[in-house]
Order: structure tokens, then sequence, then C-alpha cells
């Protein structure tokens, strides 16, 4: 018979039965349910709810369970319906009648509460993990190419150079607000709903607080409806996943570009990239894409749960047993998308003979020439007109910047002297932004010694 079937006189319909269980994703709850449930039963026999003995065999029948399902020798029942259910009925087989006082108190509503936070707990310490690892890996690779230069685009048009190492720091910055958030979301998950029981509070004696410490919460839900159906925390770890995904999406795009024959900038690891089964010659990186890819789905488990949440009445409803799935799949693909990520970057190659030869024929330093302009005394708007001219003078000529004669330039402009050569290398055009937060080698070590001390790196 089912836990709850006293005022049931007709089995389940099969089908019911299959579309209300929730044993088939729940069951990663059960260490969580276990502990929760342990911290329950020792504060019922210290408030004299219970008997020491009985707490006692309630607490060494469920760490029973436990070890018994990390060797993977429990069985579960779709008729039992969730996880919680199912170590209830194995606990009653396990130590008989007594089992039935572990409930005492408490419902599956303030429990599966409990788990879940439980569970998100340390599952944002785990993608806090996993960003820092790419945080390193990004700061490594920063370290490593202080002296690389490349094109910077805006439009995906040549704009200026710019330090590789300052665009890998852009993606370290972005992981630190990532970071960020995520200690926000812990600061959320940081209160404790069990004793609420199924809405209203509990007639028993109970504390609260005991329960708390023994499970490291800090604050306690005190208000009984709020504590069993808010889900805003899992709302705040998924918004983190999605725009932690938006970073890594971008950041994978790059790296699909930049392995491409017609950027060259790096090539990929043999252990981080695929072949292709028909054409012998291919190194695909498909991390990056499907990193890219596996963003939509993410941002859909951001979207559903606000689906499912905004018309609930309270307190429990039936709807919340779909919180589960997508935030265990939104954390199950951030993390590894984290690890091969750092992975790829660790591994990858940075085509540096390649990138040295970028700039020929190249205009990003358009921009300098007029700055030079500038100087010399003409408004921006005049200089920026001229360089204009010049460009198209430039490439009316299958040249450059500095590939024009110094009369052709004051042909545009006599005020321009032979010291404007030294302004047009990619090496000075780096070298002279630096202003706080631009590209220069010394803003760049500046920026990479503030965002080290920020994310604790060493
Ligand atoms: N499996 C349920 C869930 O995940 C547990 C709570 C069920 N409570 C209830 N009254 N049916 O939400």
């Amino acid at each position: 018979m089912k836990l709850w079937g006293g005022r049931f006189s007709e089995d389940t319909n099969q089908l019911v039965l299959q579309y209300t269980s929730s044993i088939g994703f729940d069951v990663r709850l059960l260490p969580y349910d276990i502990r929760g449930s342990i911290a329950h039963a020792r504060m019922l026999a210290t408030s004299g709810i219970i008997t020491p003995e009985e707490s006692r065999s309630i607490i060494d029948g469920l760490e029973g369970i436990l070890r018994d399902y990390e060797a993977g020798q429990i069985e579960f029942r779709l008729d039992d319906e969730d996880v919680h259910m199912n170590v209830e009925r194995i606990l009653t087989e396990r130590i008989g009648q007594v089992a039935g006082k572990l409930h005492t108190a408490r419902s599956r509503n303030d429990q599966v509460a409990l788990d879940m936070h439980l569970w998100a707990r340390d599952a944002v310490k785990a993608l806090i993990d996993g960003v820092r690892k790419l945080q390193q890996a990004l700061v490594e690779a920063a370290e490593a190419h202080l002296d690389v230069i490349v094109p910077g685009f805006t439009h995906l048009q040549r704009a200026q150079p710019i330090l590789l190492a300052h665009h890998f720091l852009a993606y370290v910055w972005m992981l630190l607000r990532d970071e960020r958030r995520l200690r926000g979301v812990l600061d959320e998950i940081d209160q404790m709903p069990l004793g609420a029981a199924a809405l209203a509070g509990t007639t028993f004696p109970i504390s609260r607080e005991a329960v708390a410490e023994e499970l490291g919460f800090s604050r306690l839900y005190e208000n009984s409806l709020d504590a069993v159906s808010d889900r805003d925390y899992l709302l705040g770890l998924l918004f983190a996943c999605a725009t932690m995904m938006t970073h890594l999406s971008r950041l994978c795009e790059e790296l699909v570009l930049w392995s491409s024959e017609e950027f060259g900038w790096i090539e990929l690891s043999d252990a981080y990239a695929t072949g292709s089964s028909i054409m012998p010659q291919k190194k695909n990186p498909d991390v990056p894409e499907l990193v890219r890819g596996k963003t939509g789905r993410v941002y859909g488990h951001l979207i559903a749960l606000f689906t499912v949440l905004k018309g609930l009445p309270l307190a429990y409803n039936k709807d919340l047993q779909e919180d589960k799935e997508g935030v265990f799949d939104a954390v199950d693909t951030v993390l590894p998308a984290l690890e091969l990520l750092a992975g790829s970057i660790q591994t990858m190659r940075i085509k540096r003979d390649r990138l040295a030869r970028a700039f020929v024929s190249d205009f990003s330093n358009a921009t300098d020439l007029a700055d030079y302009l500038v100087r010399l005394g003409l408004p921006f708007r005049e200089a920026h007109a001229v360089v204009g001219q010049l460009v198209s003078d430039a490439i009316g000529k299958g040249t450059n910047l500095a590939g024009l004669a110094l009369t052709d330039m004051q042909a545009r402009c006599p005020l321009i002297q032979e010291d404007v050569y030294d302004v047009l290398p990619e090496r000075a055009v780096i070298e002279a932004r630096a202003s706080r937060g631009g590209t220069a080698p010394s803003a760049v070590r500046l920026q990479l010694a503030l965002i080290k001390e920020q994310c604790g790196l060493s």
C-alpha cells in the first residue's frame, strides 16, 4: 500500500503513476535527503518528540541506505513516486514501524525544499570552482602572450590593434562577475525551510534552529508559506548559469573563428578537437561549437521555471516538481563546459608567426594618424576627413598608410612631418593606448595585477 493510501480504495492508474512520479530524476537528491532526515531525526529526539533510541535506529537505518546507494545497491520503485517516499519505504523495510516516526512534524513539501537548498549549495560551489579554473587558464594565457598583438574588431571589421592578453582578460572580468553572481545565489540559498511542514508550521515543539545549525544554514525562512513555495534561489541559479553561458558562448564563437584558416590565430590541441568522417584534412572545434549550441537550453530552463512559478497560488503545488530537471540540466551543462574550455585554452597553440604578419596592408592605425593630426592642431573632425582621404589614396596605390610617401601625405595636409611614420607601426599604436583599462602593455600589466587580486588568483 502507498504511504498516503489510507483514504483511497482504488489503485492508481498506471499512466498517472508514470506521469506524477519524479524518482527518475530526483534520485540524485538522495544524499541530501538523507542528510536532512538525519538532522531532523536528531532534532526530534533532542526536542523530546521521539526517544533517543528511536532516533538512533532511524539514523543508523538512513546511514545504511546512503552507503548502499553509493554502492549502487538500492532499488527504487516508480510507485513510491519520489526519492522521499522511496527512502521512507526502504527505511521501513529495514528498521520496521519506527521508521514511520521520522515524518513527524514534517511534510514532503518542506523536505523537498530543504533537499533542493542542500543540492543547490553544493552545485553553486562546484560552479564557482569551475569558474575559477577557467579564470586561471585565461590569466595564464594572457601572461604567456603579453607580447602578441592582434587586430581588434568592431562590427567584425578591423578597428585597432590590441594585445591578445587584453582580449583574454576581458573574459576574466566577465567570469569575475559570474563568480560574484554565484556568491549572491549562495547567500539566497542560505535560508533553512524545514519546519514549515505542509504549509502552516507544526503542532510539535521542534527546534528549527537546531536543524539549521547542524546543516550549516545561518538563517531560517520566517514564513512557512514562503518556505515551501520559494524557488527564487533556483531562478537565481539559472540566471547565473544563463549569463555565464552567454559569456562562454561568446568566447566559443571566437575560438571557432580564430581556429579557422581565414583567421589562423590559434590551433586547438588534438586532444580538444575532433575530425571529419569524410574529409581527412579536417580538425573541427566541436567543443566550442557545442558549448555555443548548448547555451539555448540553459536559457530555456530559466524561462521554463519563470513560467512554472508565475501563476502559482500559495503554497505548495505539484507544478513545483518541475523545478528540478531544468536546474539539474543547467548545472550539468555548465560544469563540463567550464572544465572543457579551461582545458582547451590551456592546450591551444597561439600562431605567433601568422599573427606577426597580420598587419601587412592593414589600416587599423588610421585613428592614430588622426590623433597625430589633432596633436598638430587640427580639430578631430577635420583630421578624420584627411585620414579618410589618405586611406583612399593608399587603397588606390595598393599600399597602406605607412606605404604612402611623405609628399603624398603632405598633399592632403601640409602639416604632416617625417615623424608621422613613428606613430604608424602596430607596436606604437598599442603603446600609445596607455589610458587606464586600455591596451598598452603598461595598462594591461596593471589590469593583470588587479584582476588576479580581485579573483584571488596566484
Ligand atoms: N516530488 C515532490 C516535488 O518534487 C515532492 C513534494 C511532494 N509533495 C506533495 N504534496 N505531493 O515537488
